[in-house]
């Protein structure tokens, strides 16, 4: 994945790049590099974040105001110093930064090398540098022609931001497959693979589109395709804040964004969920409701937390709108010659809207003829504009790597979307959708109950902070939050995680059980918590550990837990929204006594831009 910020203007280059490094260090964290073109071309990289990268540059200054800066996700080549980006080709006259993977990089390096191009790391990136470098030796075309005869002998996805020795007021950039965009300022203009790190100088952005380049120069910038067309582009306006990307007071992103979670329920349903006219107004699908009503079938397609998400939607739909889902990892699904044609209805769910599984899974429905609808967190990010039509979820910035607020803002649009097809397809009857409507408006109120035992949880989180596994367990609507809440554990504390349906266990993963297993159970009042007492039985049987979060008058439940989380009651169909909060604090707390890095968990990255 990757991020790029690039700047040209009047201010030190360095001083952007590395601010606006840290906002996008979400994207991945392996390395961090510099390089500023000030007559010559000076380069500063290494292992590690980006906080390294800023003391070398304290003790050795890199003076100039046009420069590219990269944070770096390894997808070929070990984390290293020689592997961080910016690379050179053999003359050292370009500088690249690069987020993506280049397919054929092997046959084009093996083609540079016979040209007598030596490579000195293993990153996919350095053949795009040695490839530039060499186009421009035999063509002596410009430095923009080079770029773009380069790229065209090019598979993959890129997004890229190149400096030329050569030219030192230039900075070319170019995007297939991973998101770029433009700040435009007065007299100065930066790039960066998301808005964060532009968001205080500017709040005037050009998104580019695939196959498309930009010239930035001192006067301005141009945009062109690969190929050369001149293309005039629309200016956006951004609406978000500074004080929204950052922590607040909070000792992590991630327990900012779980508390958050009680303003972001209600901005997700702020104008939309009309609980005195008993009505929903989803503006964003209101072009293809009709096609939605209508559908054959939904699918849904998408990736992680989201997928989860997705998977709660499938309960939803099925119950409030009567209709067919079928739900789909993304990466699977593009692979898979699907079956969908324009009879269906193809929902995207992605919180950063980058997703690269998601999108090609997208891209795939639309080829067939599917309308395809997202649900987006990043406002204009690639999802959000490929989509015919979505709902924006509205949970502002969401930085930390593991997903909280977007997930209850995902499930919430899924739910008004339920709900306002149910009522259209005259399966949710008035009073019933009178009912969930109300119920749902009081679900930021109770996120806030819930909130206010973190202290109990972090008590809890204590006993259980050196368990080596862990099992969750949920029926029905809380099936998908077990697999949400082992995900969370395991992507901030390390420990390993299962999610299961809670009547499966018995077909094998109660094998795992011994005094030493924690089994944390999703038993809510609703009708399957007979059953769900039977699979707490059968663990206990097996002297596993029966973590449970449970409401308050369940009190066969909470007598055979040995700690017990109690949250307010609501319809069986929103506990979803409910369940969850306290998982998310439970793996917070356990991340925080394993001194985890919460906010930037190893190995991962916030938005997964390659397959
Ligand atoms: C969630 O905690 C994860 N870090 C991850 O699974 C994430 O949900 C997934 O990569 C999908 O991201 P998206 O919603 O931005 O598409
Ligand atoms: N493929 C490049 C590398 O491994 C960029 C990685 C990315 O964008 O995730 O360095």
């Amino acid at each position: 994945m990757c991020g790029i910020v690039g700047y040209i203007g009047h201010r030190e280059a360095s001083d952007v790049i590395i601010k606006g490094l840290k906002r996008l260090e979400y994207r991945g964290y392996d390395s961090a590099g510099i390089a500023i073109s000030n007559g010559e071309l000076q380069i500063s990289k290494g292992k590690g974040k980006v906080a390294i990268l800023e003391a070398s540059l304290l003790a050795t200054p890199i003076k100039g105001t046009l420069g590219i800066g990269h944070t770096r996700w390894a997808t070929h080549g070990e984390p290293n110093d020689v592997n961080a980006h910016p690379h050179t080709g053999n003359t050292r006259k370009f500088a690249i930064v690069h987020n993506g993977i280049i397919e054929n990089y092997d046959v084009l390096k093996k083609e540079l090398q016979k040209n007598g191009c030596t490579f000195i790391g293993e990153t996919d990136t350095e053949v795009l540098a040695h490839l530039i470098e060499e186009v421009q030796r035999v063509s002596k075309a410009d430095f923009e022609t080079s770029v773009q005869i380069a790229l065209k002998q090019v598979v993959g996805t890129y997004g890229l931001a190149i400096v030329n020795h050569d030219e030192p007021d230039k900075l070319i950039i170019a995007r297939k497959g991973s998101p770029l965009l433009l700040g435009i300022g007065d007299g100065e203009t930066f790039v960066a693979s998301d808005a964060s790190p532009i968001i205080e100088y500017t709040n005037k952005v050009v998104y580019l589109d695939d196959d498309e380049m930009a010239v930035i120069t001192r006067n301005g910038y141009e945009v062109k395709t690969i190929r050369n067309v001149k293309i005039t582009k629309e200016i956006h306006e951004l609406e978000m804040s500074i004080e929204q990307i950052e922590k607040g007071g909070y000792p992590h992103f991630m327990l900012k964004e779980i508390n958050e979670q009680v303003d972001t329920i209600s901005d997700c349903m702020r104008g939309r969920l009309q609980v005195k006219a008993n009505d929903i107004k989803l503006g964003g699908i209101e072009p293809v409701l009709d096609k939605l009503v209508n559908a054959r079938r939904i699918l849904i397609a998408a990736c992680g937390t989201s997928w989860h998400s997705g998977l709660v939607g499938e309960y939803l739909f099925e119950y409030l709108a009567k209709m067919p889902v079928e739900v789909e990892y993304a990466s699977e699904f593009r692979y898979r010659e699907p079956l969908i044609d324009d009879k269906d209805v193809l929902i995207v769910l992605s919180q950063s809207g980058e997703t690269a599984d998601t999108l090609a899974a997208l891209r795939e429905a639309k080829e067939r003829g599917a309308t395809v609808i997202g649900i987006c967190n990043v406002v204009g990010s690639t999802i959000a504009r490929e989509t015919d039509a979505g709902v924006y979820i509205h949970a502002g910035p969401e930085i930390g790597v593991a997903s909280t607020k977007a997930f209850t803002a995902q499930v919430t649009v899924l739910t008004m979307m339920a709900m306002k097809l149910g009522k259209m397809r005259g399966v949710l009857s008035e009073e019933k959708f009178h009912e969930l409507a109300v119920a749902l408006s009081e679900i930021p109120g109770k996120v806030k109950e819930i909130l206010q035992q973190a202290e109990k949880v972090e008590e809890i989180a204590k006993m259980f902070t050196y368990a080596p596994n862990f099992l969750y367990l949920g029926r029905s609507y809380n099936f998908p939050v077990a697999l949400e809440g082992a995900l969370k554990l395991k992507e901030i504390s390390y420990i390993h995680a299962e999610g299961y349906p809670a009547a499966e266990m018995k077909h094998g993963p109660i094998a795992l059980i011994d005094e030493h297993m924690p089994v944390v159970v999703l038993a809510v009042t609703n009708h399957v918590n007979e059953k769900m007492i039977s699979n707490i039985e059968e663990v206990r049987a097996r002297k596993g550990r029966i973590l449970s979060v449970t409401n308050e008058r369940n009190t066969d439940v909470i007598r055979l837990s040995e700690f017990a989380i109690t949250i307010p009651e609501t319809h069986d169909c929103l506990t979803p929204l409910l369940t969850v909060i306290p998982l998310q604090l439970l793996s917070y707390y356990i991340a925080v006594n394993r001194k985890c890095h919460v906010d930037q968990p190893r190995n991962l990255a916030k938005s997964v831009t390659v397959e």
